[in-house]
Formats: C-alpha cells, structure tokens, sequence
C-alpha cells in the first residue's frame, strides 16, 4: 500500500515510524513532514490545511490510505474533501470531529448523555459570563470553545483573574476566533491520565493509558504548553478506573454521537481526571495525543495499518489491540523560550548516537534538514522515548538517552514521570 500521513511533529514521526513497520506499507509519504520522519517516508512540501493539493497529490500518487495526526485539517474537514473524491482516509469527518473542535458542543453531549463530566455553562456574550462569575466559587476553569494549540484553557484563583480571563478570550480575542464562545467551568482536582482509543462509528477499542506533562517547567509551573513530556502505562489507571470509564465514558461517548448522527471513525483522545467522585472528561481530543503518540505506539503490538483500515471499514469488533507488558517514558526537548518566543535554526548534535540504541527513540518535532545539518525549526525539537521494563527503568533510560542530544538553549523538565514515585 501507499500511505500519505498528513502533520509534521513527534506525534506524526511516531506515526510514521510504526506505519513503516507493517508489512501492508510498501511506500510511506509524509505532507509536510520533518528532518526525522524523512527516514521513513518521502516528505512532500504540501501544508497540512492545503485540503485540495493534498487530495490532487492523493490522486496522481495512487495513495491507497491517508492518516491525519493533527486536529486543524480533521476540525477543517480534510476527511469530508478526500472521501469526496473517493480517497480512502483515517480520521473523523469534520461533522465529527467537532467533538474536539468546539468544547461548549462537546460539554452539551456530555451533559445530555450523562456522561461524567465538570459543572458548566456555555457563553457566546461576554457581558453574561461577567455576570456568571459575580456568583461563582473559586478556582474556576475558563475555557475559549475552539481550538487554541491546548492553551486556550485559564484556571482563575480570584474574581479578578476571571474577569481578566473573559476579557481576553471573548473581548480581546487572544486565542482569535476560538474565542467567539467560551465554557465556563467547574474547577476539579486529581490526577490526569490520557486514553487514546481507536474507534469504527460503533466500536471502541482502547490504547494503553499515558501521562502527560502540560507546564513548560518542573513542579507543574510555567505556561500551558502542548506537553513537556509523557510516561505510560499510568500506575493511577487501575481496573477500576478502566472498568468505570469502560461503562460510563468510551462506549456511551462513541454511541452518543452516532446518536447524533456525527458517527465518529478515527481516534478519540480521552483527558480524563481521576477525582475522589471517579473519573470525569476534562476534554475530548479528535486524534492522537502528542506527545502521547511518543509512548504509546512504541508499546503497541498490533499492525497499525491494519486498525487503521478496520476502524475505516467498521471491522474493529473484529480485532484485539494488544500492549507489551512494560514500560516508555518521552522527555520533550524544547527550544528555551517556548511556549512563548524561541529561536529556530540551531543545529543539533548528538542524532546519531540513536542509531541503533535498542529501546530508544528520537521522535523528531520541530526539526528541518539544512546544508549545515539537522537543526531546530520548533517549539518542541524533540522527544526522546525509552522503554524499560517498568516505569522507573524507563524513565532512567529516557533520561540517561536525553544527555546524548544537544543544541543552543535546548531545555526540558527534569521531573517527567515524578508521579510515577507516588505511585
Ligand atoms: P483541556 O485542554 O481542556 O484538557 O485543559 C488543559 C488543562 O487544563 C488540563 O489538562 C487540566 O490540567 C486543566 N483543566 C482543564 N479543565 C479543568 C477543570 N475543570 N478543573 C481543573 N483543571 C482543568
Ligand atoms: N498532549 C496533549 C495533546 O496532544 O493534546
């Protein structure tokens, strides 16, 4: 098969690089791709929202399966062009994948379905939300509706902060029109833990859990980011906690949009918060997690090619996802200064002490290949993963292989995984 894989960060390498392992994959491209998926697929310079290129290249190129990693093109309906032109294609429609798109749209299925879920209200003027906060408790979560590259959430402590928070989605548009609506919601405490699952449109089939890490700094501080770094499995995630999101969460959240004739095929990301009343959704994602996708794939035993075509051909029931029995940790290698501003153009050093180190990836995230080398063209540069046989073997793997990669005012937590020792 030929397989186009639409993204070009460390989630789409760890994509790439597990697509290349199924023996269904004879020829793998990747639009726009980056510096380390080149060595699985042919990167083609063709931006992931460029909906009719991609399918134009599709075509010419006999592309017989297309994977989205990324949520804007899935939100912006790539899969609605592509299954027009008859392109076989993996991810949800846009009617679908509105689940991540819009949060005032996902907390009202929530809510109708009695799926476990914050307290809120939904706000398309800001004078009412102002209104709201005069009477609300504190901490309160404000949440711009659309996407906003997962910054668009603000947990306020005072009134004041809240009355800020408003003022700055809704009235200044600091996350742009993402921040036509806003959730307002109730503040909850407990441990996060990320499910990724593959699903038909009926059938739901769940990856093993991860952790992720969204400060930029240790100890939980500094700005909201994409995610600083990630472990799996998560040791909170116990049969219970499966057991009840099992009954109460996946399947009714799959079943509920098939209700509502959103049939969703692709991935849905569960961010789930383990409070002391049981798991609640904190947000629904409509695809791979990153860098999720970093520690979770390495684990997975299956052919992806093959759950990617059951999941278009509705034939999941059909199939078994199965883990190894142990452990990854992913360390997120950023450029000193994001989330915020940062340089691009740093060559980096220490790439090919990866080649060949048993149990350790580095997933490329923002890299571009130049005549002076690999060098940094990103936020996040690069997730460093390994694999152990538990959690704590992982995350010493993971840092131990963290020191052999280097670049100017290249940062990352020292504390990714900590949780794991409260365990
Ligand atoms: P989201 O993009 O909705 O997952 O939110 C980003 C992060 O904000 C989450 O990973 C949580 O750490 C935090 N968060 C979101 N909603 C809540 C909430 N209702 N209570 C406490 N923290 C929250
Ligand atoms: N790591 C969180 C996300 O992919 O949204």
């Amino acid at each position: 098969m030929k397989i186009l894989i639409v993204g070009s960060g460390g989630r789409e390498h760890a994509i790439a690089w597990k697509t290349a392992q199924s023996p269904k994959a004879e020829k793998i491209y990747c639009a726009p791709g980056n510096a380390g998926i080149e060595e699985y697929a042919e990167c083609v310079p063709i931006g992931p929202m460029e909906f009719e290129k991609l399918a134009s290249f599709a075509k010419e190129k006999e592309i017989d399966l297309t994977v989205v990693g990324m949520d804007d093109p899935l939100v912006g309906g790539i899969v609605d062009v592509f299954e027009k032109e008859g392109l076989r294609i993996f991810g949800p429609r846009k009617c679908a994948a509105v689940l991540e798109g819009s949060k005032a749209f996902s907390k009202d299925l929530m809510k109708k379905y009695g799926i476990p879920t914050a307290a809120y209200e939904n706000f398309d003027d800001p004078e009412k939300a102002l209104a709201y906060l005069e009477k609300a408790d504190f901490p309160i979560v404000l949440k711009a509706d659309g996407l906003a590259l997962g910054k668009g959430v603000l947990i306020c402590n005072t009134l004041a902060e809240a009355r800020d928070g408003v003022k700055s989605i809704m009235m200044d548009k600091q996350f742009g029109n993402a921040g036509n609506r806003m959730v307002i919601e109730e503040f909850m405490t407990g441990r996060e833990v990320s499910v990724l699952s593959f699903v038909d449109g009926k059938t739901i089939r769940c990856m093993t859990s991860a952790q992720d890490h969204k400060r930029a700094l240790d100890g939980d501080q500094g700005l909201n980011t994409g995610g600083m770094g990630t472990f799996s499995p998560s040791p909170f995630y116990t049969e219970e906690v499966d057991a009840f999101c099992r009954n109460y969460i996946y399947q009714p959240t799959v079943d509920a949009m098939a209700a509502e004739g959103r049939e969703f095929k692709g991935v849905i990301f569960f961010g789930l918060m383990l409070t002391e009343k049981g798991p609640r959704v904190l947000e629904y994602n409509a695809r791979f997690g990153d860098p999720e996708a970093q520690v979770v794939l390495p684990r997975m035993k299956n052919d992806i090619v093959e759950v990617f075509e059951a999941c278009i051909d509705g034939t999941l029931d059909k199939m078994e996802l199965e883990f190894e029995d142990n452990a990854a940790v992913c360390v997120v290698l950023a450029s000193g200064g994001y989330p915020v501003a940062y340089e691009k153009g740093h060559v980096i050093h220490g790439l090919e002490q990866f080649e060949n180190r048993e149990g350790c990836f580095v997933f490329h995230a923002g890299t571009k290949r130049t005549e002076a080398g690999i060098v940094t063209n990103g936020g996040r540069v690069l997730g460093v993963t390994a694999t152990g046989a538990d959690l704590k073997t992982a995350r010493a793997n993971a840092y131990e292989a963290v020191k052999l990669v280097n670049f100017e005012k290249a940062y990352c937590r020292s504390d990714i995984g900590k949780a794991i020792d409260e365990a």
